[in-house]
C-alpha cells in the first residue's frame, strides 16, 4: 500500500487507494478541521500536497470552486476531504492558517 507522509510532524501511515486524505490523516492521529462533513463546503481541510500530487484523484469542479474562495491557496492546494489516495506515495503539509 502507498504511504502518506504528514508534515510538519513527519508522521507516516499506509493508506489504501481510494481513501480520502482527510480520513487517512485523522486515522493517523493528526488534527485537521472538517466543518462540513467532507462536502467541499467549508474549506477547513485545505492542505498542500508536497509530493505525489499526480497520483491523487483529480480535482472536481466543486473542489476547485471552494479552493478559489480560500485565502492562501496555491498550486499545491487540495481539499483533504476530496482528494483520494492513488497508488503512489504522497506527502502533505497541514496548514495552520485555516
Ligand atoms: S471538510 Fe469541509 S471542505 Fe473538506
Amino acid at each position: 500500500m502507498p504511504t502518506l507522509t504528514i508534515q510538519p510532524s513527519g508522521a507516516t501511515t499506509e493508506v489504501a487507494p481510494g481513501t480520502s486524505l482527510l480520513a487517512a490523516i485523522l486515522a493517523a492521529g493528526e488534527k485537521l478541521a472538517s466543518k462540513c462533513g467532507g462536502e467541499a463546503k467549508c474549506g477547513a481541510c485545505h492542505l498542500f500536497v508536497l509530493e505525489g500530487r499526480k497520483s491523487l484523484s483529480r480535482t472536481s469542479g466543486v473542489e476547485n470552486e471552494k479552493l478559489d474562495s480560500i485565502v492562501g491557496v496555491g498550486s499545491k492546494s487540495r481539499l483533504a476531504c476530496q482528494a483520494k489516495m492513488g497508488e503512489e506515495n504522497v506527502t502533505v503539509e497541514l496548514l495552520s492558517f485555516v
